[in-house]
């Protein structure tokens, strides 16, 4: 008996011991380490305790959802040395005109200087639902249930291009699972219409964050824009300064009953105001008290949570 207890009490110390209700939000995978929106930045990022993984999502031209942070391919792949020709006026390649064969011949490679290397190793673009897959696997294998945070890059560009972007997403969340309020997901995007769309319109009960910028005249930042946020979203998800410049913000925002996830934590490029990664880290989860935040480094996001 002494040595079960034993045993249990060694199991609890040594269990995570986040903070409660607090999430980690791996920002395009574990992106300080890999070239973001790779699946191996969402196995790096499974694999050091991150909540959720986030995935951006645009459409190829035969309609399907790739994670790529851009609409644009140019900064995150090799498509000006392979397919040279096939810019835009504006001197930039699109998702929108390759299919997803040809994306699928592309390099990915990292976008931010002094991170993973460029043209080492070999990445590809991955498909939302080769995302979805691979994170369901590890939560398979690992027995940890991992979440996805999903964001519609510009839905409204989408439109304007004669694609559809909410249809298929809303297929394919239905398909893996996602549809319901207690899944584990947060549907991202900065399109109003679009979260009212997917809630009010075509059904989706997934749990969504409204993505907002940091001017403090946005109307959404009122309280009387947050009642609105309430009515199609579950959380707000604001540049992080933001909060720094209206620290109330996380205050008014829970009266609500809305999560707040702001953007971006990064280790490689933290505020001068903050002595460190952690201090940083910690003054957001701990001081201005959210509820999540998105983070290249995960881990140390983690780490925060861990010693709070
Ligand atoms: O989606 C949260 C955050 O990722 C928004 O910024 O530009 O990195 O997509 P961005
Ligand atoms: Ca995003």
């Amino acid at each position: 008996m002494r040595y079960v207890l034993i045993t249990l009490c060694a199991l609890l110390l040594a269990a995570p011991v986040l903070a409660e209700g607090k999430i980690v939000i791996a920002h395009r995978g574990a992106s300080g380490y890999l070239p973001e929106h790779t699946l191996e930045a969402y196995a790096y990022a499974h694999a050091v305790g991150a909540d959720y993984i986030e995935q951006d999502l645009a459409l190829t031209k035969d309609g399907e959802l790739v994670c790529l942070h851009d609409v644009t391919l140019d900064k995150t792949t090799d498509v000006a040395e392979r397919f040279p020709d096939r810019k835009r006026d504006d001197g930039r390649w699109y998702a929108a005109d390759f299919t997803l064969a040809e994306i699928k011949q592309l390099q990915a490679r990292e976008r931010l200087p002094k991170r993973f290397p460029v043209g080492k190793s070999d990445f590809e673009v991955p498909t939302f639902r080769e995302a979805i897959e691979l994170i369901q696997g590890i939560n398979g294998s690992t027995g940890r249930d991992a979440g996805i945070y999903p964001e519609l890059k510009q839905p409204s560009w989408h439109a304007a291009q004669g694609q559809d972007i909410e249809t298929p997403f809303v297929a394919i969340l239905r398909e893996y699972g996602y549809d319901a309020p207690d899944a584990r997901i947060y549907v991202q995007c900065f399109e109003v219409n679009t979260l009212k769309k997917l809630r009010h319109e075509m059904g989706l009960r997934a749990p969504q964050v409204f993505l907002m910028g940091d001017d403090p005249s946005s109307r959404w930042l009122t309280d009387e824009g947050l009642a609105e946020v309430a009515e199609f979203a579950e959380g707000i998800g604001p540049d992080k300064q933001a909060v720094e410049k209206d620290p109330d913000l996380v205050k008014r925002a829970h009266a609500r009953g809305l999560v707040v996830h702001p953007y971006t934590a990064r280790s490689d490029a933290v505020p001068r105001k903050y002595a460190d990664a952690q201090a940083e880290l910690h003054a957001f989860y701990f001081e201005y008290g959210v509820d999540g935040l998105f983070a290249d480094f995960p881990d140390h996001a983690v780490a925060a949570l861990r010693a709070p």
